[in-house]
């Protein structure tokens, strides 16, 4: 056994395991060689007859630990993983070697180093490649002096240790292999203290659900304690300021555009009661143009008919309005005004609709009627034909 690989031991070896196959397998299978700290409580579960890892103890597919082999190695790294044995003398713990071994299994089932155990068809020793050179890196030479020395090698890469998780991530005979490559980073980032078990619990690393990144927990973890904490203070504050002013500037413009139309429509309304004074105060104006007035009307320009209506009040006969009121068409093309006062409004409409129908030659006199019932409301149709 302790010459495993001396050529010369070979033959002894395979007739021992013939022998124990076939007689002890079931209470000492033949797996004996996967290192541990002196003196580890683990000594007994990895059968530690020697006190190297060997190739020949690996498993390289998945299915592969629910058999001996297999079972044999999960056992020992499991034990070695959440053992907080450190052998004060050497300076090697329980956990270095759990380490070491998943490396180790790492190491000889993608690049089949030291020695190739497994002939499993994939893809992703070619994705992972860029990290041979870190991974084996005093693969075959472990001490307490080196076990660490691996993740500051030049070739140790984050991104591509990413693409090879994810390549083993999609193969769903290997997916153990990925948790075996974060695991070791992940001691990379995060040391384990002496004295310590492992942070991520072995059930999780031999199971085919990928572990979380140590990349985004270098970003999340440390952060989540100190950077954070004023971040997570400043940022409801932050965004309760940046409501406010937006707030305000919506406030700001409402108030103004509302501040623009009340002025224009004073405006408006002081022109058009200027209008009002005027053609009262000078009542006789051309009624020529009476026939054009119903564009402007319509459009809203209503001025100027309506300049022209009042200049004879006095001659105006009452009734002829409500006929009007009730005339066909009048009533109905008053649409523009539909309102809660809307009666003068229909009213005036109708009666421009109706002078139209009744052609251009009726008199003018007849518009002064309007007058009285649009006056205080006059501003009303304005407001219908300009909709803001
Ligand atoms: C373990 O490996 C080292 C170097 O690979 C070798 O020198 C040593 O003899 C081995 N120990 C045993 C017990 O096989
Ligand atoms: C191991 O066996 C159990 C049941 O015996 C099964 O549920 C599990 O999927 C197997 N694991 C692998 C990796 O094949
Ligand atoms: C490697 O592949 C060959 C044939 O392709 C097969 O016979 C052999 O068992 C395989 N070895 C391993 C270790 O899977
Ligand atoms: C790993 O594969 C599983 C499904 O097989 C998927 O749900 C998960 O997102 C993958 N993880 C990564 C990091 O790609």
């Amino acid at each position: 056994m302790l010459g495993l690989w001396d050529g010369g031991f070979i033959r002894s070896r395979l007739l021992a395991l013939v022998l124990t196959g076939i007689l002890l397998s079931r209470f000492f299978p033949a797996v004996d060689a996967l290192r541990t700290a002196e003196g580890s409580p683990c000594a007994d579960v990895c059968h530690k007859s020697s006190s190297n890892t060997t190739s020949s103890e690996i498993a390289c597919l998945d299915a592969s630990y629910n058999a001996t082999k297999g079972r044999t190695f999960e056992k020992c790294v499991d034990c070695q993983l959440r053992s907080t044995y450190d052998n004060p003398s050497t300076g090697e713990s329980d956990v270095n070697w759990g380490l070491y071994n998943l490396r180790y299994a790492f190491s000889t089932c993608v690049y089949g180093f030291p020695h190739s155990v497994s002939n499993v068809s994939s893809p992703c020793p070619v994705a992972c490649d860029g990290i041979r050179p870190a991974i084996e890196f005093d693969l075959t030479n472990p001490s307490s002096f080196n076990f660490d020395a691996w993740c500051s090698t030049s070739s140790f890469a984050d991104n591509i240790v990413n693409t090879c998780e994810f390549c083993y991530n999609l193969t769903t005979t290997q997916v153990y292999l990925a948790n075996f490559l974060e695991s070791i980073r992940y001691n990379c980032h995060f040391r384990t203290t002496s004295g310590k078990a492992f942070d991520i619990a072995p059930s999780r690393i031999f199971t085919q659900v990928l572990l979380p990144s140590s990349m985004s927990l270098t970003t999340s973890t440390p952060g989540g304690s100190n950077v954070n904490l004023p971040l997570v203070i400043a940022l409801p504050i932050l965004g309760f300021i940046i409501i406010l002013c937006a707030l305000t500037i919506c406030c700001f413009f409402f108030i103004r555009h509302r501040r623009k139309r009340m002025r224009r429509n004073r405006h408006h309304n002081h022109l058009y009661n200027r209008w009002n004074d005027t053609t009262i105060s000078t009542p006789k104006q051309g009624n020529s143009g009476w026939p054009e007035q119903q564009y402007p009307f319509a459009s809203g320009g209503y001025g100027p008919g309506f300049s022209d209506s009042v200049d004879t009040p006095i001659h105006a006969p009452g009734p002829w309005a409500e006929q009007q009121m009730h005339a066909p068409g009048g009533y109905g093309n008053g649409l523009g005004f539909m309102d809660n006062d809307g009666r003068t409004q229909q009213l005036e409409y109708g009666y421009y609709q109706s002078g139209l129908a009744h052609g251009r030659a009726e008199s003018p006199a007849v518009h002064p009627q309007a007058v009285p019932l649009t006056g205080p409301h006059a501003v009303e149709p304005e407001k219908h034909q300009n909709p803001q």
